[in-house]
């Protein structure tokens, strides 16, 4: 907040305001006029926003006459079966189920199957069900097809760098169809976790740090699955998860508890998923995690309560992996029954994994702990599904196609939509001396580095169906970019392991290229599930190589891989000519990376998450309250670090590009706001550098004085504009009364009279 610009007050906005720019930062103020008091406003709103715990009663889904025929045959054990869900471990155990699965389903003690793909596979299971059992009810196959099943996406944290809904929608769109025509019906994904903590290597598999751009991600990812009916073939169920407040893990500490404010729930980590019930997600899964002693598998105030009762979600809720029986190991459940009972109690209707609801509801059913009509309210949630998915009509649906009829037409188009993706997720973080693009046949370039020719790594923790051997490496695709150039390869170390002869072979290498490109990073398996890292850093083995390399004083272009903001050395950060977030690209990395380091494609990609300094600095995200002590260089009693800056090394937002862009005159059309209405914000882009480019401008805004102190920023709004060298243009974002209400000191949404700033810019710093 340092870099003010001239303030335009509310009377000023009649007249053209010129608001005078310093950085790239522009900054107006509005009021916010007349609203305090119920009359006018809408107190108690009944959308899903912002954790909003007002409005709608507990909705039933609407259940075809002929469930409830078919529950008035079912026995209690088929009724279980229903609500249980097992792995059918094909990545373990070989072609599909093992044989206990399979008598599981013919004796219709599982309701769906998960792990397990391929139209054949699948329709073999299914005939089993709706053909040897006695009710003859189809099954559901769900699989965790977080960011493209046979064609692998970028990471979700990485698409998310995107700022960009429309990509978000169409990977999703182009992943579901490809799980759909391999028998899959659910998808455990999107991942909706807002995390500000590196550490946690889950960081990979969610939307980032902030609440907004979380909340966009997953109306596009929900449409993107679902499509526009849950029947059509195509069509795959979302499964918004795991909530909540996961990323706020103890220390970044996986399946830690978690303890924060009620006011962080609501304004921070509960949007992204009442977003995705406002857009009709299928179906929820409560984290592993415990919330302030109540873990989210037993969470009635926030499952049954709130997601059920006052957002309205008639879906169903399906536990995570064990996640009911691990409630006896959390402390709150004496045994699987008494668990069983919490679960279902808190409105969870599939267990998954544990055999807690198979086991221990009958056991509880015996002791009062639960009633017959709670059991048979979840087997109609999970029967509608299971109508909706359009599988009572046709078990068969999403096992029309096979492989070998793929047209490769469609391969190639999702191949391509891979390439956008990935080159729109890839983060320019430093240029200097302009050294990227780099040019064709211009000098010799030596690429090092465990990641340079990684195909497998490629494709990031959680890559579902994906084939390794299908990914392009780094390599071939700066090959194939840059073809007149003379290209050596050399590792140089595995990913944490030193290896002498490799290492000055790679030297030499270096030595004698012009530039070179260093490939550093995790391994797929260092982010994702159960990979938290207490130093988020790069492994020594690859901190010495990367040292060894930038004493030669050569040009060094650094890219990294990971699943989550890294800690840099200073010194590779200072002296590395560029460095660039690739994160984990997926099938189409070499070509993505190809596209941006020759500047075929002039890099988009904004930091969807901070990257600190170091580990002492995190939590570290923009939406920071403000503090009685801003941070001062000069003033000693201020709230810093004596040993570190209190900024992240890079910024949300932060990104480059090859282009130059300006940003000026910060316009509003009307200066007061009342409910209901909206005002227009404009700001001028001008590319004034030599190459064409699209930039992305962020719209903030600033509440300074309310009756609870508001975060210093608060994103609002993106957009992205296209110029030519030489180009203007206007972006025009619109900010609605509602975009400016806050959770009182009661939590209830409320309006303040009063001024609001409004501010442009290209990043969060
Ligand atoms: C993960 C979930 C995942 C489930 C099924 C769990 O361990 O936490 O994210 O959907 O496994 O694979």
């Amino acid at each position: 907040m340092e870099r003010r610009v001239e303030f335009i007050d509310t009377q000023a906005c009649g007249s053209p305001p010129v608001a005078k720019l310093e950085s790239m930062v522009t900054r107006r103020s509005i009021m916010m006029a007349g609203l305090v008091g119920a009359t006018a406003l809408p107190v108690r709103a009944s959308s899903a926003r912002a954790g909003d715990l007002s409005g709608q009663a507990s909705r039933q889904p609407d259940v075809p006459g002929f469930v409830k025929e078919l529950m008035a045959e079912m026995t209690l054990e088929e009724k279980l079966g229903q609500l249980t869900m097992v792995s059918a471990n094909l990545a373990q155990t070989g072609p599909y189920s093992t044989p206990m699965t399979l008598d599981s389903v013919k004796l219709g003690r599982v309701g769906s199957l998960f792990n397990l793909w391929g139209a054949e596979r699948i329709r073999e299971v299914q005939r089993l069900a709706v053909e040897e059992t006695r009710l003859r009810i189809p099954l559901f196959f769900g699989f965790d097809v977080l960011h493209g099943h046979r064609t692998i996406f970028p990471i979700p944290v990485a698409e998310a760098c995107a700022f960009d809904p429309g990509v978000w929608k169409a990977t999703a769109r182009a992943a579901a169809e490809e799980a759909a025509g391999e028998g899959i019906d659910l998808t455990f994904a999107p991942m909706l976790d807002v995390t500000r903590d590196p550490r946690w290597g889950r960081t990979a598999e969610g939307p980032g740090e902030d609440a907004w751009l979380a909340s966009r991600f997953a109306r596009a990812k929900v449409h993107g699955f679902q499509s526009t009916d849950l029947a059509n073939p195509d069509a795959v169920a979302a499964t918004a998860k795991h909530l909540g407040a996961y990323g706020a893990v103890n220390a970044g500490r996986e399946y830690a508890p978690v303890d924060i404010s009620e006011r962080q729930l609501r304004e921070v980590y509960l949007p992204s998923f009442g977003a995705a019930a406002e857009a009709g997600v299928a179906a929820v899964m409560p984290a592993f995690t415990d919330l302030a002693g109540t873990p989210m598998s037993a969470n009635a105030a926030i499952l049954r309560d709130l997601v059920r009762g006052r957002w309205g979600f008639s879906g169903v809720i399906i536990s995570d992996y064990r996640a009911i029986a691990e409630l006896v190991s959390h402390g709150v459940a004496a045994d699987l029954a008494d668990a069983a009972a919490l679960a279902l109690a808190a409105g969870i209707d599939i267990d998954m994994m544990g055999e807690a609801y198979a086991k221990g509801l009958p056991v509880a059913l015996g002791r009062g702990e639960v009633t017959l009509a709670s059991i048979d309210l979840a087997v109609e949630r999970v029967l509608a599904l299971k109508a909706k998915l359009g599988l009572f009509d046709n078990p068969y649906r999403r096992c029309g196609k096979t492989d070998a009829a793929e047209t490769a037409a469609g391969v190639g188009a999702r191949r391509q939509l891979a390439r956008e993706a990935a080159r729109r997720s890839i983060v320019l973080l430093k240029n200097s001396d302009h050294v990227l693009p780099l040019r064709d046949g211009v000098g010799s370039i030596a690429v090092i580095g465990p990641l340079a020719d990684a195909k497998g790594h490629m494709l990031g923790p959680w890559s579902a169906a994906g084939v390794s051997e299908e990914a392009v490496p780094i390599l071939d695709g700066l090959r194939e970019a840059l073809p007149a150039t003379t290209i050596s390869l050399a590792q140089g170390c595995g990913i944490d392991e030193i290896e002498p002869a490799s290492k000055a072979r790679a030297l030499e290498v270096a030595a004698r290229g012009d530039i070179i490109v260093l490939c550093l990073g995790e391994s797929k398996t260092m982010s994702g599930e159960a990979a938290s890292r207490a130093r988020p850093g790069l492994p020594t083995a690859q901190r010495e190589l990367a040292r060894a390399v930038v004493e030669l004083g050569k040009p060094v272009v650094v890219l990294l891989f990971s699943g989550r903001p890294l800690i840099l050395p200073n010194w590779l950060a200072e002296r590395a000519s560029a460095v660039l977030a690739m994160w984990f690209p997926g099938s189409e990395a070499g070509h993505a990376a190809g596209d941006v380091l020759s500047g075929r494609f002039n890099p988009t990609g904004r930091l969807s998450i901070s990257w600190p300094f170091d580990v002492g600095q995190i939590p570290i995200f923009f939406g920071q309250r403000p503090s009685g002590r801003p941070a001062s260089p000069t003033e000693h009693y201020t709230s810093k670090y004596i040993d570190l800056p209190v900024e992240p090394r890079f910024s949300f937002g932060h990104g480059l590009s090859y282009a130059e862009f300006a940003l000026s005159r910060l316009r509003v059309d009307r200066s007061e706001l009342r409910a209901g209405q909206s005002i227009s914000v404009e700001a001028d882009v001008a590319n004034l550098g030599p190459v064409a480019g699209e930039e992305t401008v962020l719209f903030f805004i600033h509440d300074p004085v309310a009756t609870v102190a508001r975060p210093l920023l608060e994103l609002r709004g993106v957009q992205k504009i296209a110029l030519a060298p030489g180009e203007r243009g206007t972006l025009r974002f619109s900010l609605a009364a509602e975009d400016i209400r806050f959770l009182g000191p009661d939590l209830e949404p409320k309006w303040e009279a009063g001024a609001i700033e409004l501010y442009v810019g290209r990043s969060a710093a």
